[in-house]
């Protein structure tokens, strides 16, 4: 366990952090959340956000039930997720306001999407999906870009009742295959190509291969994006455009179908420490009311807000964040298909001053990212429309939370630093925008009503400034409903660790002030460019490959991207390492996975260090990855390894400076 490793640095850093923004007189003037949402009744400010926000075919009649670590939330509830993001929002008058300004990323192309509009494409998408025998319960994938398609494609599945998985687009085709067999999927929505920073994504090429690996898929909707010529099997496949030629889009055509409130929604797989993910289960009305209301307060969302959450619908930070809760709250989204720097590094600053964006949400990655840019791209446009900046899906550094206020929010805006997991569905550690006073590298309270703590290994509360594990204690509407398909994995997982506690995977402080500190994982996660990749599943598609014997994974820290992956490999038969056999590594681990989970360094070595028990030391060659001094290693089988390991490591820091 590598916390008291990890902590060192961070808690240095953040003990010297003494910058602290109070909230502005005038934003508080107009916040949705007042200092008094931290006085709620958990149960009454559940039981009122939900009657505010969400539209039910049929009230619930009991809040929760608590079967430790089973919960069901709004019990006897019945409702539609795309009937609360679209169809009420027409019904209402509203049918006119711009749901989604999408934008390509060949920058000429730009649509203007209304509630109104989506409604039609999600009705006709809904009926073509009917006609290959999609309905309640039909379990649908979906692995597409950042096209409007891809949000209809999930409110259409919602619209029916079919639970969906995105699979981001980055995936491979093994990746892809082994999430549609585990779900069970009968249908996959896909497209032709992406763009991605100028290039194309060859995405209906790796969903027919992975379709070959996942004989339960009957159908492939292909949607044309780049037209290029892709493999279409005669009798499974079809063209978007056709299915939905000859269909209706009448709402009336196409209910939107009752749903139980624990009815599924959808699945999100996430690496765990076991090679395989985890199909984390999210149903329907805690979910929405959860990602809704966090919306709502957290981004102090107007009827005129225009927000952009940067990240890929493909995550988890996408369903919640701009798919589900923003149209609920029927709020208008930017929504862009393609990186930050292309044509070049100010496309960002160009969409915030073309749409007057007010409310900005990404991850600090792509902070870290624009920082190194510099501040001239962002310099060349009008960014005055920005009233609030959000960050999620790793700890951001005190230095990158002050560029981001200064350089993008005009050193006026308020950061909130969000943190929460695909588990919890919704944010649940940030600062209230208007409420809280913020600290650069703190994700400050916890949401009212969320109760987190920081536990020590022997499961007591550690005192005001102590690092330790990070606890959840109550339930929350959108926490996950289990791990499909394996309940004994899910207490395993979450619920072993304390008893009937909800265990994070995250280490953390509080301060004198009550304020969190995220201190990253403690598991063997790595977090890289904000994606959860489990060691186990680099280290089996490392193994994979015909010449390896063994591989261990590690995280460094990386300045770019959070971590980065460094793996240790032992060649089969005395084999030698060398620079191409590096590459070919890189490239077998990019094709089983994808190239985001690619080691940046791979060290190859004759033996792995292991404790006498046989398991592998990965602190140890964490240590080594950042070239730190080693640490205790008394429970090795065999020192001579270390001396090994850590002339590599100085080889690997000298190749590096170099
Ligand atoms: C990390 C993304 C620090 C954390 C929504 C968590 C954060 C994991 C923050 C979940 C934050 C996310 N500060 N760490 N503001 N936000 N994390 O499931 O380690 O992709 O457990 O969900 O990202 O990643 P996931």
């Amino acid at each position: 366990m590598s916390t008291e490793q990890s902590q060192g640095p961070a808690i240095e850093t953040m003990l010297l952090e003494q910058r602290r923004y109070q909230p502005d007189p005038a934003f508080v003037q107009q916040a949705n959340a007042k200092a008094q949402i931290y006085q709620s009744d958990p149960d009454e400010f559940w039981t009122e956000e939900a009657r505010r926000r969400v539209s039910w075919f049929q009230p619930f009649t009991q809040l929760k039930e608590w079967n430790a670590p089973f919960a069901k939330w709004y019990l006897g509830g019945r409702l539609n997720v795309c009937y609360n993001c679209i169809d009420r929002h027409v019904e209402s008058g509203q049918g006119d306001k711009v749901a989604f300004h999408w934008e390509g990323e060949p920058a000429d192309e730009r649509v203007d999407i209304t509630f109104a509009d989506l409604q039609r494409r999600v009705v006709r998408f809904a009926n073509g999906l009917k006609k290959l025998g999609v309905g309640k319960g039909t379990p649908v994938a979906i692995y597409m870009g950042m096209t409007p398609e891809l949000p209809v494609a999930m409110l259409a599945c919602t619209r029916l009742g079919a639970p969906h998985t995105v699979v981001f687009g980055g995936f491979s085709s093994d990746s892809l295959s082994s999430r549609m067999n585990d779900m069970g999927c009968e249908v996959l929505i896909t497209q032709d190509e992406g763009w991605r920073r100028g290039k194309r994504v060859p995405l209906m090429q790796t969903s027919a291969e992975a379709m070959a690996a996942s004989p339960g898929v009957r159908h492939a909707v292909v949607l044309r994006r780049t037209e290029a010529e892709v493999p279409m099997t005669e009798g499974r496949d079809v063209w978007w455009h056709d299915l939905c030629a000859d269909v209706s889009d009448e709402p009336e055509s196409c209910p939107c179908e009752p749903m139980d409130s624990e009815d599924v929604l959808f699945l999100m797989y996430t690496s765990g420490t076991t090679a395989k993910p985890k199909g984390i289960v999210h149903t329907t009305a805690g979910y929405l009311v959860g990602t809704a209301t966090t919306h709502h307060y957290v981004f102090d969302i107007k009827p005129d807000t225009v927000y952009w959450c940067a990240a890929d619908v493909g995550w988890i930070t996408g369903h919640s964040y701009i798919v589900y809760g923003p149209l609920c709250n029927g709020t208008t989204s930017v929504l862009y298909e393609g990186t930050p720097d292309f044509p070049d590094k100010d496309r960002w600053w160009e969409i915030v001053e073309r749409y007057r964006v007010s409310v900005l949400y990404t991850a600090p990655t792509a902070i870290r990212s624009h920082m190194k840019w510099g501040p001239e791209y962002a310099r060349k446009h009008d960014l005055s429309s920005l009233k609030l900046l959000g960050s999620v899906g790793e700890p951001i550094n005190p230095e990158a939370w002050v560029w981001y206020r200064e350089h993008i929010g005009g050193d006026r805006t308020p950061v909130v630093d969000t943190w929460w997991q695909t588990e919890t569905g919704m944010i649940m550690i940030t600062p209230l925008p208007g409420v809280t006073t913020l600290k650069p590298g703190s994700a400050t309270q916890p949401f009212p009503t969320v109760d987190a703590a920081v536990f020590s290994e022997k499961g007591e509360p550690v005192p005001p400034g102590g690092g330790g594990y990070l606890v959840l204690r109550q339930p929350w509407p959108a926490m996950l409903r289990g791990i499909h398909g394996d309940p004994e994995r899910y207490q395993e997982t979450y619920w072993s660790k304390y008893e009937g506690l909800y265990f994070v995977g995250d280490g953390a402080r509080v301060d004198e002030e009550g304020d969190f500190w995220l201190l990253g994982r403690i598991d063997d996660v790595m977090n890289v460019a904000g994606h959860r990749i489990s060691t186990i599943e680099v280290e089996s598609a490392l193994v994979d490959h015909q010449k390896v014997a063994e591989a261990a994974a590690c995280g460094r820290n990386d300045p770019q991207t959070g971590q980065a992956v460094v793996a240790y490999v032992t060649l089969k038969g005395g084999q030698e390492g060398s620079p191409e056999m590096m590459q070919e590594l890189r490239q077998h681990v990019a094709r089983k996975i994808g190239k985001f989970a690619a080691p940046t360094n791979i060290v190859f070595t004759p033996e792995l260090p292991k404790t006498r028990s046989g398991k592998i030391m990965r602190r140890l060659l964490r240590d080594v990855a950042e070239k730190r001094q080693l640490g205790d290693t008394t429970t090795l089988a065999d020192p001579a390894v270390v001396e090994e390991l850590s002339s590599r490591g100085r080889e690997l820091a000298a190749s590096e400076e170099a």
